[in-house]
């Protein structure tokens, strides 16, 4: 109540947004993002607490379930783990490797490290709503958070340099047993538009809010050139970088894969009738085929991973002609007809 004990304090807050990171938490708590979502007794990925169900993002012992749909900081928490995940405070310190996001602008804070204490989980869960008003399937709204409570910073601070909240339909379970017709829908934009002004809610655009220079449309940054080369201006062959936000093809080798069943390994984004909220019917269908995106999560966990550059499968495996482990997997699922088929 008073967050003091015989005087002293109870706990010591390591994150509490509304007190700028310093003294007790927000609200009365007793823990901060990072104590509710820790599980430090085993690897379960969800843990159940008095009828309570936690989803489970940090793991202190290796995770011995599916990890959820972000991924897990276990391993970027570990010696030399740099590269297996976002470093984000006070899970791990700042990369020694990487000085900012890469493809980004550099700004104090967020844009150059996630491992300072008045970053973190609040970096990008800018609009935490646990008690929101309409939380599942889709909580498209400011007051419900948005897709799990990710937004561009709520603050003064943030405004007039653009960034939007993310659109999308939530899995009741976090993904944490997804298959063809249990998954996330990820928002995938208005096919063929400008991510950058007709559809900023989409995941793809959030990731590249930060790492800009790494989707279709982004902007030039200091590592030079942006994906579009073909001479008009729009995205496209020859690829400069692997394309993001882009839709795939329906036809070649593409076509064998993408729209017969989804595949939650290798996620793409979804097209949904409007921009301003995704038609849930139309959406969870995911029957549509034209239009489906690749994007940055196709390929990438948003906390973390066991393999190198947070990719949700090892890229060692992704061997052109194999018919090894990584057949028909990964870059494969893709690109059908490059694996040993
Ligand atoms: C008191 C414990 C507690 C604290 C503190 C807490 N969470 Fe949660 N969080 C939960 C529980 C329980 C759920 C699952 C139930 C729900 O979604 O409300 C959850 C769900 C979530 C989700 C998933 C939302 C969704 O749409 O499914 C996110 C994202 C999240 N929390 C982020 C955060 C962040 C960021 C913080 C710190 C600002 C935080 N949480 C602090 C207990 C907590
Ligand atoms: C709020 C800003 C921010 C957002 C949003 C963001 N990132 Fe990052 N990202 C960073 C920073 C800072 C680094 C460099 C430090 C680090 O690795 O933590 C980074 C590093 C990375 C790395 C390299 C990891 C390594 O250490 O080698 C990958 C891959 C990545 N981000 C992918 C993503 C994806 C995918 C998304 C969207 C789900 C995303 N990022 C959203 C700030 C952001
Ligand atoms: C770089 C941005 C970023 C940071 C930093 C970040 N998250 Fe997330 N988080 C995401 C994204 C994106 C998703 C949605 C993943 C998806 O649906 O694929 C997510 C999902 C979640 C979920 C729902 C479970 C899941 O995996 O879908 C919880 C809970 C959560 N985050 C908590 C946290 C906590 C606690 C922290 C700090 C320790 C944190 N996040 C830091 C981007 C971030
Ligand atoms: C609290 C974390 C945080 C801080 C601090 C922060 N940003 Fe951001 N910024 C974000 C996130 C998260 C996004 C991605 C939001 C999105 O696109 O939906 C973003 C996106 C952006 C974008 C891209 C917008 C777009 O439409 O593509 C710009 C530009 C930007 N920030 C500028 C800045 C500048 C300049 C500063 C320093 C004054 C700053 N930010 C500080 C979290 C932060
Ligand atoms: C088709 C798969 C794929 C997609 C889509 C993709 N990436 Fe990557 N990304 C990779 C691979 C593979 C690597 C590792 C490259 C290597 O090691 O040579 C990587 C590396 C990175 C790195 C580390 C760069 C560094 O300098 O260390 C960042 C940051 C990153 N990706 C962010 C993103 C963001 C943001 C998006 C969406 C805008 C995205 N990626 C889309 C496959 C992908
Ligand atoms: C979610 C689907 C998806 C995944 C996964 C994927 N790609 Fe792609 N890739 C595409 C699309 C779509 C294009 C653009 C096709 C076009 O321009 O017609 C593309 C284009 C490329 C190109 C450029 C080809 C050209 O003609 O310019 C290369 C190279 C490539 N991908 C390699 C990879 C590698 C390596 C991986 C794994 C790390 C990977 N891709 C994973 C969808 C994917």
């Amino acid at each position: 109540m008073h967050n003091s004990q015989n005087g002293a304090a109870v706990v010591a807050s390591i994150d509490a947004p509304a007190s700028g990171g310093k003294g007790p938490l927000a609200h009365l708590l007793r823990k901060d993002c990072v104590g509710c979502h820790t599980n430090s007794v085993d690897g379960k990925t969800m843990v159940v607490s008095n009828g309570t169900t936690y989803p489970i993002v940090f793991n202190t012992h290796v995770p011995t379930e599916n990890v959820l749909a972000g991924g897990n900081f276990y391993w970027v928490a570990q010696t030399g783990g740099d590269a297996f995940g976002h470093n984000v405070y006070p899970i791990a310190g700042v990369d020694q490797t990487l000085s900012r996001a890469p493809g980004s602008i550099t700004c104090a804070g967020c844009h150059t490290s996630l491992a300072t204490s008045d970053t973190g989980c609040t970096g990008c869960h800018n609009s935490v709503r646990h008690h929101g008003t309409v939380r599942y399937p889709n909580p498209e709204n400011a007051s419900s958070g948005w897709y799990r409570f990710l937004s561009a910073p709520e603050d003064t601070d943030h405004t007039g340099v653009g960034g939007a909240p993310v659109l999308g339909i939530e899995d009741p379970n976090w993904e944490h047993n997804a298959d063809a017709s249990h998954h996330n829908v990820y928002y995938g934009g208005v096919s063929g538009s400008n991510e950058d002004t007709a559809s900023p809610e989409s995941m793809g655009k959030f990731c590249a809010g930060c790492h800009l220079g790494f989707h279709s449309n982004g902007a030039t940054f200091s590592a030079g050139g942006v994906n579009v080369n073909n001479g008009s201006g729009a995205p496209g062959n020859p690829w400069l970088r692997h394309p993001a936000d882009f839709a795939i093809p329906t036809v070649g080798e593409y076509g064998d894969i993408i729209g017969t069943s989804y595949d939650p390994t290798v996620p793409v984004g979804k097209p949904m009738t409007t921009d301003s909220g995704p038609a849930p019917d139309s959406a969870t269908g995911n029957t549509v085929q034209a239009g489906d995106t690749v994007i940055c999560v196709s390929c990438h966990r948003a906390h973390g991973s066991p393999y190198a550059d947070m990719l949700r499968w090892s890229y060692s495996e992704m061997e052109i002609n194999t018919t090894g482990a990584g057949a028909g997997k990964g870059c494969f699922k893709c690109h059908s007809q490059k694996d040993g088929k």
